[in-house]
């Protein structure tokens, strides 16, 4: 029999879980994109064309769809996030060695591409209450060699984005914003995608909304970045040229058809996405508003996130366990939980410890660029260290429901009266 002591007692040490069946599935998709592909599908086994962007109307229609809805002028349509940060970095056509300063927690592809055009990544610090990167961290990282920021905006929140402009202006740096993680979030009621001068965008079947299994997006307000992205991301064809020929540089970062056609019905989705999961958000919120250990991490002002995973903080200094056991007790009690997010600092990876670039060249760094030799640095953040400790994450969706939310709050409730000092 069930006893008020062994409710009590965490799951992880004998007593009974919170929930003991799976988490709802994250259910994606249904007939609405099934339709729009098979209306694609069909197309082409009549009029003889194949999926590529250039047979049918779909990427050019979904990337007009999409500049609308982000409110930008113009958006170009490629395979993945990790292409869209390319071509955005592609399309600025930097000198190798020039630095860019990128967040210490994000995504590996958000950084990489830089790796390849011979430009050398720069780690900056972040803030603890926003957890995103700090405009004093950008501050600290800029010398004569930077020439742009890439600012991720994780799990749905957006960075100062006023004052890391105020600095991009002062040293006339350009911003890109990575806002894989933060499809619609609002920064002062704009859901513009940029949140800065370009702004790159993963689609792929972990995002918010999704573009089939891959695909991103590039976004600006300025044209001639625009159509260099596009021709970075097609091989340097002379778009928005007069030329006849190639151009410059590139790879083949094409969306496609099918691709396009999921996106636009996804598109059309992401409103009620978003509030499904602003709902679940709101409902743990409100279960754990009264406890002294666990924080939700906090949105600025003007900010309306679109949450991806959940972020809280605990209290460690308050609690008998760290963040690691505590995310491991949540999951004991059937709620899909991990510490740290260190597997996103970048600089904390394998490749970069290791200086793994191009062979043993170690190429773009230990070179004289820009007239002085470029150095790989190891980096040590405290404030990003801190976060690692503390941090714990909660993997929400939108087929999360009101009682998902509640479970939730009450794990966080039973693991605070268990653990607290
Ligand atoms: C912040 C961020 N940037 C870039 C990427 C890379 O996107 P992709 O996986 O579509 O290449 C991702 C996600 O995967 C991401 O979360």
């Amino acid at each position: 029999m069930t006893t008020p002591a062994s409710i009590a007692r965490p799951a992880i040490d004998g007593g009974d879980p919170i929930r003991r069946d799976p988490m709802p599935a994250r259910i994606q998709v249904d007939e609405t994109e099934l339709e729009a592909i098979d209306r694609v599908f069909r197309r082409r086994m009549t009029d003889g064309g194949a999926f590529d962007r250039y047979d049918g109307p779909e990427v050019d229609t979904y990337e007009q769809e999409l500049a609308a809805y982000f409110g930008v002028k113009h958006v170009t349509c490629v395979s993945a996030g990790t292409a869209a940060i390319h071509a955005a970095i592609g399309a600025l056509d930097l000198e190798p060695g020039s630095e860019v300063i990128v967040s210490s927690f994000t995504d590996p592809g958000s950084v990489m591409p830089l790796l390849f055009n011979g430009l050398i990544p720069v780690f900056a610090e972040h803030d603890y209450d926003t957890f995103l990167m700090s405009p004093e961290g950008v501050r600290a990282a800029v010398t004569p060699y930077t020439r742009a920021i890439i600012v991720a905006q994780i799990h749905g929140y957006v960075a100062d984005m006023a004052a890391i402009g105020a600095i991009a202006r002062e040293h006339n740096l350009t911003v890109i914003g990575d806002t894989s993680q933060a499809h619609g979030s609002t920064l002062n009621g704009s859901r513009s995608a940029p949140f800065g001068d370009i702004g790159a965008m993963s689609l792929m079947s972990g995002k918010h909304m999704v573009a089939g299994g891959q695909g991103g997006m590039v976004a600006t307000n300025d044209e001639a970045i625009y159509w260099a992205a596009k021709r970075f991301a097609d091989r340097g064809k002379p778009f928005g040229q007069a030329a006849t020929t190639n151009t410059g540089i590139g790879l083949n970062y094409r969306m496609h058809e099918i691709e396009a056609a999921m996106g636009r019905v996804q598109l059309g989705k992401l409103e009620s996405i978003m509030t499904r999961r602003r709902d679940v958000l709101a409902g743990i919120f409100a279960g754990i508003r009264d406890l002294e250990t666990v924080r939700p991490v906090r949105a600025l002002p003007g900010v309306e996130i679109n949450p991806w995973s959940a972020m809280f903080y605990v209290d460690t200094e308050r609690l008998t366990v760290d963040n690691r056991r505590f995310a491991e007790a949540l999951v004991a009690e059937g709620i899909p939980a991990s510490a740290g997010y260190r597997n996103a600092i970048v600089y904390g990876l394998q490749f970069w410890r290791e200086r793994k670039t191009f062979g043993t060249s170690g190429w773009p760094f230990g070179f004289e660029l820009l007239g002085r030799r470029t150095e790989w640095r190891d980096y040590h953040h405290p404030t990003v260290e801190r976060i690692a400790r503390t941090l714990v994450l909660i993997e929400v969706h939108e087929s999360w429901t009101r009682r998902e939310a509640d479970q939730t709050a009450a794990a966080f409730r039973k693991l605070e009266a268990a653990y607290r000092r």
